[in-house]
This record gives C-alpha cells, structure tokens and sequence, in this order.
C-alpha cells in the first residue's frame, strides 16, 4: 500500500515536471533576418548567407536563441526571394548551398536554430514547374491555376480575364499566358503564379520541400502567405470562377485590392487541413529523433481563421499564427486601454494549451519605431518580450531603428513600382523598412564593404547603430538585452499574466508565480509625469520592487529600490520591476 502511494506520488511529480518543461520554441526570442540587408560579407551592396554567419556573435550576445530567414533560395527577385524558381537551392548573390550548411553548423555550435521561410503558395513564373505547365508537358498540366479567358463583348478577338480578381500588388489577378493560351492566377506579382494546391502531385513536390531542408537540419518553418492558398472550384459555381463582390471601401479604385471582398480566394476550408498535414511532417521528424520542430503561419486574417491555424480537435496545425494584432491595432495614439483590449483578445480567443506570439514588425511593414515613435520602441520591446510565450523581433526593433528614406528613383519594392505613382509611392512601399542594417557608423553602417549598397542606408545610422548601443551607458539595445536575459526565468518561462490598465496613459503587465519574484512592466505612454500607486491594482504586490531595467529616457536606474504606493513615472517611461523571491 505504501509502495503504491509512493509510485502515485513519483508519477504526479513526473507529469508535473513533464508538463512544466517547455519546448524550446515554447519560450524563444526568433529573431527576423532579412538576408537582403542583414550583412553583406563580398562587398556587392547585398546581404548574404556568409555576412549572417559572421554577425551570429550578435545574435548570441543579444541572447537571441532562434533566427528566421526571409527566403533565401534562387529566385529573379521580383518580389526578392518570394517568388521562388527553384525550392532547393541558393539564390547566388545569397551564396551557396555550402555556405548555407556552414551557417546551419555555427549557428547550431552556438545553439542558435536556424527557421526558413517557406513559401507554398507560388513558384516564380521562371521556375521550370512553370514553364512545363505553361507546354502542358504531362504530369504538370494543373501544377497552376489555370483558366480560360472569357471574349470581350466590346472588343472581338479580345480576352478577358476569367474572373474579377485583384493581386495584392493591384490589378487583374490573371496574366494570359500566350504559350499555354490561357490565363494563370498570381495573387501577387505577376512572376509569382498560384500553385494548384488541388493537384496532389503539387501537395507531394512541397511536402518533399520541406523534408529537403528539414534534412539539412533547420529548426523549422515560417509559412508565408497561409490564407491565399486555396481558391474556390469553377465546379462550385457554375463551372466558372465566381466574381467577388465589392467591399465598398471608400476611395479605392478597381485596380486596388480592398475594392473586392475576398471570399473567393483567402480563407477557404481545405487550407487549414493543408496546415495540418505539414504539421504532421515536423511531427514526424521530432519522432524520429526528439528534436522539437516549429511552424510558424503567416496569415493577415480575423482573429477567428487565424485562430485555426492552431489546429482544431482532433488535429494539431501550426505552433505559432503570427498574433499581427500589435501590428494592425495599435498606433502611437493608442493608451493603456487599447493595449490591454489587444492583449487580452489574442489570449481570449487562443485556444487552451497553445502558445501565444508577439509580433511588433517585420520587412513588410512600417518599422515598429517609426509607427509607433520611438518614445515607445522601448515600451513596444517590453511588452513583446515580457507577454506569455514567443517574442518575435524584426532586425533592427532591438536598436530601435526607424524607416530609411528611399526615393522613387531608388524604390525596388512591387508594392510600390505597381502604383506607377512618384508622388504616392511610399503608402505602398516596403523598402524602408527594408534598408540595411546599422552595425556602426562607419561607411554605408557598416553594412558593407564595397561602395553601393541594393536600397539606400538610412540617414540617421551615425546615432542609431549598434556598436554605438552597446558601447553606451543607457540604449535601446541595452534594455532589450537585459528583458531577453530575464526571459530566461521561471516566472517569465511558466507565470501567469494579469494586465491592468493603471490609467489612461499607464499600462502594468504582471508575471508571478507562487514562491518566484514578481516580474512587473509598466510603461508611461504620455509626454507627462504620472504617480501611481500599484498596489491598489495589484494586491501581491510587496511594498518595495528593485528596478531592474529602465527604458532609455527613464530617470529610474537599474538597481533602485521604488515604493509600488507611489512610484513615480516620467514621461514614456518603461520599467521592469522585480520582487525579491
Ligand atoms: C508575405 C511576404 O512576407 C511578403 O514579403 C511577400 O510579398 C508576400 N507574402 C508574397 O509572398
């Protein structure tokens, strides 16, 4: 009897250390490499793989453990690096296959995994898949989305495009094809045609995909542009693609995306069993040998399709739904209200037992500093880093840089150069968020050593650099760095949350855990002075916290002793408390 309450007591506490322990993925910082404008290491004005391997210092002294590549495979960049020509090999001007298993090798000795985007809704128009579909070369016939196009009533001998469907860089969604003699679907550029998702040799060639770099030993995948992978079957309505109708959105014009309502071509019902099924992939490599794989999904959507990606009940899908919802609704005029409203919703819709993300930027949007002020970067960083689960940090957030300059002259983005608008551009333009990275302040920030670079580096690289940050007393880096050494603890690892909103302008995030310091954020989002007294938010709170790290501007310093009754917070002001266990 005594040996069996022992045994019930040994097992509890197994289950309950299994459970505890989280998989890396669960708790990492990945961090977002554009290669393009990471690092350049031959001097040709362009990133590459060999400038990503000799910055992982930074990576690791940052305290980063995970890094995501934006795509790195061959490709005619005109949507640079979306749209792919061939799926297991190098773009040149990035390096080759050998330096990418270099990278994979000292990342890994410096237990920094590496995940790669992969890209599954289209292929580049030069791709070979492309060309022997456009021959109707058999076995490759429905590799796209084929359709005939549908004669002008005005214009005999004219085709029009079989349906009303917009790109997402504007215009007809259809190109005709004169070899094929049909039209073929590219949701966005025109050099990047829809794969056929319907075709199951093509679900076989991106599933043998992602084995091939899984082989070469990536942690995983970011799966960019999940919601457009399906569209709805001709058979469905008519035998022909269906019209979308019109979102009524005020001053769009029938060349702009958000004049049409979606529904036939974002969302559908067999993108999340697709989901499912590269899921099932990673999971059988983790069971092969115990090494936790992850999928993150790239999708602009509601909360609710977003929240599928999760998996449903009987079906694990993606590990991580970007949460673009810091993105999308929060701006530098938001206060503590709209932050909490933000917070609280990923966590309210998030299904039990799966783990949240934070995302403040990435390469396809305003730098976060730049959206959000740079009053805030530091506030923005905290949030992300100290919020359950993973922290997501496009390159640069860290130092807080802002948006380079990029004239129309110099614009490369699709985005942009499709508006044919000189004046207008930059509304659509991705470019400057993309411009290089800020290393110091030598020539072109130390990006490069030759004398150009692809996209102009931004003007203000002189102040914002990094080894001008991590030289200085008080900087953006610093801060960062201190919040991602602090990820590292139990109660950050496995707390709870509560989030208050203090007042109009103050936001404090709690994270505690029984018989662990209290980790508490709280930031100051207006330009004046405020007093607070945190204890009639937070009950368990002690009466005295030890700052442990304060936002550049703050007149706290690292150390202080404050009083939670009346803590005193200046102006944009982001502070991490932490109690004595
Ligand atoms: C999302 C990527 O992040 C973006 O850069 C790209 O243009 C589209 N998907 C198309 O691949």
């Amino acid at each position: 009897m005594l040996q069996l309450r022992w045994f019930v007591l040994w097992a509890t506490y197994c289950i309950a250390i299994v459970t505890c322990d989280k998989k890396w993925w669960q708790t990492s910082v990945i961090y977002q490499i554009y290669p393009r404008s990471f690092k350049d290491s031959n001097s040709d004005g362009i990133g590459d793989l060999n400038g990503i391997t000799e910055s992982l210092w930074h990576i690791k002294e940052a305290g980063i453990e995970t890094i995501w590549l934006s795509p790195i495979y061959k490709s005619p960049m005109y949507d640079f690096g979306y749209d792919i020509a061939d799926f297991k090999e190098i773009q040149p001007e990035y390096g080759t296959m050998q330096d990418f298993e270099n990278l994979i090798r000292e990342a890994n000795s410096l237990d920094i995994r590496v995940v790669l985007d992969f890209v599954p809704n289209h292929s580049s128009n030069e791709s070979e898949w492309f060309q022997l579909s456009a021959n109707r070369t058999a076995g490759y016939e429905n590799y796209f989305v084929w359709a005939d196009g549908t004669p002008d009533p005005n214009n005999p001998g004219k085709l029009l495009p079989p349906s009303n469907w917009i790109s997402v860089f504007r215009k007809s969604a259809w190109e005709y094809n004169p070899v094929r003699k049909q039209f073929f679907l590219h949701q966005f550029v025109i050099g990047q045609p829809d794969l056929n998702y319907r075709e199951p040799r093509v679900v076989e060639e991106m599933k043998n995909v992602i084995r091939f770099w899984l082989d070469k030993g990536v942690s995983g995948f970011r799966v960019d542009a999940v919601p457009f992978l399906f569209e709805s079957r001709p058979e469905d309505h008519g035998g022909k693609y269906p019209d979308e109708p019109r979102a009524n959105i005020l001053e769009t014009t029938p060349d702009d995306y958000e004049y049409l309502n979606h529904l036939y071509t974002m969302n559908q019902d067999e993108t999340y069993d697709m989901i499912y099924q590269w899921r099932d992939i990673l999971d059988e490599y983790e069971s092969k040998d115990g090494k936790p794989r992850v999928m993150l999904t790239e999708g602009y959507a509601d909360i609710k399709y977003v929240m599928r990606y999760y998996g449903n009940g009987t079906h694990d899908g993606s590990h991580l739904p970007f949460n673009f919802e810091f993105l999308n609704n929060i701006n530098n005029q938001s206060d503590a209200r709209d932050m909490k409203f933000i917070i609280d919703k990923w966590m309210t819709y998030m299904p039990i037992g799966r783990t949240a993300n934070w995302v403040n930027g990435n390469h396809d949007n305003k730098r976060m500093a730049s959206r959000q002020g740079i009053d805030r970067a530091d506030a923005m960083n905290m949030l992300v880093l100290l919020l359950p689960g993973v922290a997501l940090t496009y390159q640069g957030e860290e130092l807080a840089m802002t948006d380079g300059k990029v004239s129309w002259e110099e614009t490369k983005d699709p985005a942009a150069c499709n508006t044919d608008d000189p004046i207008n551009y930059n509304k659509f333009s991705r470019d400057p968020a993309r411009t290089p990275y800020h290393w110091d302040d030598s020539n072109y920030a130390g990006f490069t050593s030759g004398n150009k670079t692809w996209l102009p580096v931004a003007d203000n690289y002189k102040e914002v650099n990094l080894k001008a940050q991590m030289a200085a007393a008080k900087s953006h880096y610093k801060f960062y760095k201190d919040i991602v050494a602090l990820r590292k603890t139990n109660t950050i690892i496995n707390g709870d949350l509560e989030v208050k909103v203090i007042s109009e302008p103050v936001l404090a995030v709690m994270r505690y855990l029984p018989n662990e310091p209290i980790v508490l954020a709280i930031t100051n989002l207006s330009s004046s002075e405020h007093t607070v007294n945190l204890l009639e938010f937070f009950r368990v709170l002690p009466e005295n916290m030890t700052v442990y790290a304060s936002s550049i501007a703050a007149k706290l310093q690292k150390g202080e002793r404050i009083s939670t009754s009346r803590l005193v917070l200046s102006p944009h002001d982001a502070i991490v408390l932490v109690s004595s266990a």
